[in-house]
């Protein structure tokens, strides 16, 4: 089992396990002498990782909870729900509470564990591959509020987030994809040639899907890995394992997101946007398809500004496509940019744009968003 550090002043305060099985959970879980489960409902029903938990939580006597899972229930109400079963079921502080879902439900139990008796432990088993690389490493955790995304929210570690690439058999191809992107973004971010490879393996794995389930597409919302190709998930683990060591040293380097950190967000200043529009005009591009397109704008933004080579951004769409994660971009950059100013992390009318210089080299730059739309 691999083993992933993320430290602040360094000590360890969060562990990141990389293993191919989920044999191993019990042993990271003996440590922990009160622990409470928190499951997506839609995990319960699908994901196998289910039937292997709920025996090992009927061995140990542990309570679950299973939540419902959307954005729109990612509130304050359901945190409030999961402080109270907490509660009720004699959670005290010497509580761990195990989140296991994806990104929606990691951001939401690690809130609620960080707020129960002014805060109690909490660890993550994701399932997700957005989750396994991005969402639940590096102690982010939140829900919407006001109309914005995670508006509410803390940054409290978890002991410990058990990625098993295996849970993501049941995952719909649309949620493989959203991670697909993320995984790229972080090697866009530091590469030490992982970039490459990742694009080799996913384009791989896209061309084989749409060669066995001729007629369904990536993005249509009920199409799952077909059997054939769930002996390859194994060859995602090493990429799994590069970013979540990423990820693990941005955190380190930056916990509380006052400088690299802002690298993380690369193509979501672009794709938060395309995703908000989306939404209001009813539209279905989902996550991972508005951060590609927004990876693409954000490399656009640093040919203009002369910070990229001619042909960059080109070649990052070529990489994209192959892996079938560009789609059509109905909104213009105008749309764009009044849906930007209106995003959370607009800061005294300016907006971190997130540039790549090149794969491996990404810069923060503080621009006003007329600038841009000037400059496109
Ligand atoms: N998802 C970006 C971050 O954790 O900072």
């Amino acid at each position: 089992m691999e083993q992933i550090n993320i430290y602040s002043a360094e000590e360890v305060v969060s562990r990141i396990y990389v293993e191919d099985g989920m044999e191993m959970l019990e042993a990271c879980l003996k440590p922990y002498e009160h622990v409470f489960v928190v499951m997506d409902a839609n995990v319960a029903m699908n994901c196998p990782v289910a039937y292997e938990m709920s025996q090992m939580m009927n061995r140990h006597g542990v309570p679950g909870m299973l939540v419902d899972v959307s954005e729109e229930a990612k509130c304050m109400e359901t945190v409030m729900d999961i402080c109270g079963w907490l509660l009720e079921n004699g959670a005290d502080r010497d509580a761990l509470v195990l989140g296991v879902g994806g990104g929606i439900t990691t951001d939401m139990v690690g809130f609620a564990a960080s707020l129960y008796k002014r805060g109690v432990r909490c660890a993550y088993v994701p399932t997700t591959l957005l989750a396994q690389v991005d969402a639940a490493i590096g102690g982010k955790t939140g829900v919407n509020f006001g109309g914005y995304k995670n508006m509410l929210g803390t940054i409290c570690q978890p002991e410990f987030t058990y990625i098993c690439p295996q849970v993501l058999e049941s995952l719909p191809m649309e949620a493989f994809q959203a991670g697909a992107a993320e995984m790229l973004k972080t090697f866009i971010i530091e590469d030490n040639g992982n970039y490459q490879e990742a694009v080799r393996l996913l384009k791989d794995l896209a061309d084989d899907f749409v060669a066995i389930c001729q007629g369904a597409t990536l993005s249509d919302g009920e199409a799952r890995w077909p059997e054939v190709l769930l002996p390859r998930l194994a060859e995602l683990t090493p990429l799994i394992a590069a970013a979540a060591r990423v990820k693990a040293g941005v955190v380190s380097r930056d916990q509380f997101e006052t400088g690299e950190r802002r690298k993380l967000n690369l193509g979501h200043t672009f794709g938060h946007a395309i995703e908000s529009l989306a939404h209001r005009h009813r539209n279905d591009i989902d996550h991972g398809h508005a951060v590609a397109l927004g990876m693409v704008y954000a490399a656009q933004l640093a040919e203009k500004l002369e910070l990229a080579e001619p042909g960059f951004a080109a070649a990052i769409e070529r990489d994209l496509d192959s892996c079938l994660l560009l789609i059509f971009n109905p909104y213009s950059i105008q749309d764009m940019a009044e849906a930007m100013t209106k995003d959370k992390k607009a800061e005294g009318g300016k907006v971190h744009f997130i540039l790549p210089r090149a794969v491996g080299d990404v810069v923060v730059c503080d621009m006003a968003v007329e600038d841009v739309v000037a400059l496109f």
